[in-house]
């Protein structure tokens, strides 16, 4: 029953119902989106990887000798030893959480925080961290592509 509104009348209202739509769910997605990117954990190719470097980080490791890797939600240091093999081992400090860093003069891992140390197998060697780093499975290819998989 509604011969009040004349065809024109409706399809204005019809298109500014389309617009306050696309605005509220526009907002909806804006507030929303960072909160699920949170919640979700980033997608991985297959489970645990592997997770390919990407050229900057390679580049990375070249100059720096390390790379610090984000790997789904973890952080992975990628290091490079003095024989040229490479190490893949969680950056999370197991003291309180700090990032790591590899120091390739000394040939260990440090954490900066509380000055923890470990070797290169991820063994405590100074200071309070009370656990080892977690090691994990890291391979370069003949085209210098790496991959690391936790
Ligand atoms: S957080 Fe690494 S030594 Fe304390």
């Amino acid at each position: 029953m509604s011969h009040h509104a004349s065809p024109a009348r409706l399809s204005r209202r019809s298109v500014l119902n389309v617009l306050l739509s696309v605005g509220v769910l526009g907002w909806l997605a804006s507030v929303l989106y960072p909160v699920i990117r949170y919640l979700t954990p980033l997608p991985l190719v297959g489970p645990g990887g592997p997770v390919q470097l990407t050229r900057s980080e390679v580049t990375k490791i070249e100059r720096d000798k390390f790379a610090i890797v984000p790997v789904g939600r973890r952080r992975v240091l990628v290091l490079e030893d003095s024989e040229g093999e490479l190490r893949a081992l969680d950056a999370k400090c197991t003291h309180e959480g700090c990032t790591v860093k590899y120091m390739p003069r000394d040939s260990l891992i440090v954490c900066a925080c509380h000055n923890g140390r470990f070797d290169l197998q991820g063994r405590v060697v100074a200071g309070p961290p009370p656990k080892p780093l977690a090691t994990y499975a890291v391979q370069r290819d003949e085209e210098g592509v790496i991959k690391v998989t936790v």
